[in-house]
C-alpha cells in the first residue's frame, strides 16, 4: 500500500504552480515562512531555524512513509518556494475525532495570499485523493478564528457541522488555539461538484 502511494504521488503542474515533494533545497523558504508571525498567527509559536529544519526532516520521512506530506507549492514561472498545500496522513499523538483519516492543509508565504493559490493547489490534491487514491473522504481541521483558512475550505466545497467542533488534544481549554472546526468533503460531493 505504502509503495503504491509513493509511486502514485505525482509532481504536478496547475495553471500557475508546480506541486511536488519536499526536498532539501526547500529549507531556506521553510525557515522564512515558519518564522513569520503573520503565517504562524494560529499556531502555538514561531519556528526557529532549527525547528524548521526538523519540520523538513519529518516531512521528508512522512512522505517516504505515506507518499505525501502537505506537498510543496512552487511558482511555475520563477521556481520560488511559495509554501505547502495538499494531503497528509495526520500523525498527532492523540486521536482526532475524525481519525483515522486523510486531511488537507495549507500554509503559504504572505506575499502570495489572496490570489487563489491555496484553492488552485488544493483542488488538484482533492482530485488526486478521490480519483487516484480512491479515498472516500478528505477532512480539514482549523482553529475556529482562522477565517482565511475556513474560507479556503468553503471555496473547495467542504462542509462544516458546528456539532463536530472539538478541543484540540492537550491544549488548555482557555487557550484561544484550543477550539477547532472540522470540515469534510466526500468523494461523491467532490465528483458531483467537479462534473457539474
Ligand atoms: C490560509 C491561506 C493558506 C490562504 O491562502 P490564499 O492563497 O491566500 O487563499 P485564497 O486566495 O485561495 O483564498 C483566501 C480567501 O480568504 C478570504 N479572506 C482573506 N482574509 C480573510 C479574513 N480575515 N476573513 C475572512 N476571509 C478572508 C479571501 O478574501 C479569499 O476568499 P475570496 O476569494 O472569496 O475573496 C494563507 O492565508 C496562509 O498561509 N495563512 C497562514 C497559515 C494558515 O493559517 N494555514 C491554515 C491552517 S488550518
Amino acid at each position: 500500500m505504502t509503495q503504491i502511494l509513493i509511486e502514485r504521488c505525482p509532481q504536478a503542474e496547475t495553471e500557475r504552480l508546480v506541486l511536488r515533494k519536499w526536498e532539501e533545497r526547500d529549507l531556506d523558504g521553510l525557515i522564512r515562512m515558519n518564522g513569520d508571525p503573520r503565517v504562524m498567527e494560529f499556531f502555538p509559536s514561531l519556528h526557529s531555524p532549527e525547528e524548521a529544519r526538523r519540520y523538513l526532516e519529518i516531512s521528508i520521512q512522512q512522505q517516504e512513509k505515506h507518499g505525501f506530506c502537505f506537498p510543496v507549492v512552487e511558482d511555475k514561472e520563477t521556481g520560488a518556494f511559495l509554501g505547502f498545500c495538499g494531503l497528509n496522513v495526520p500523525g498527532y499523538s492523540d486521536p482526532l475525532p475524525c481519525g483515522p483519516c486523510v486531511e488537507i492543509g495549507w500554509r503559504l508565504i504572505p506575499e502570495v495570499w489572496g490570489k487563489g493559490i491555496a484553492v488552485e493547489a488544493a483542488r488538484f490534491w482533492l482530485g488526486f485523493g478521490f480519483e487516484t487514491l480512491q479515498l472516500d473522504e478528505i477532512v480539514a481541521i482549523v482553529v475556529v478564528q482562522n477565517h482565511k483558512s475556513r474560507r479556503v475550505m468553503e471555496k473547495l466545497g467542504m462542509k462544516h457541522d458546528p456539532a463536530e467542533d472539538f478541543d484540540f488534544p492537550n491544549v488548555p481549554v482557555d487557550d484561544p488555539l484550543c477550539r477547532h472546526a472540522l470540515y469534510r468533503i466526500s468523494a461523491e460531493q467532490f465528483l458531483t461538484q467537479a462534473n457539474g
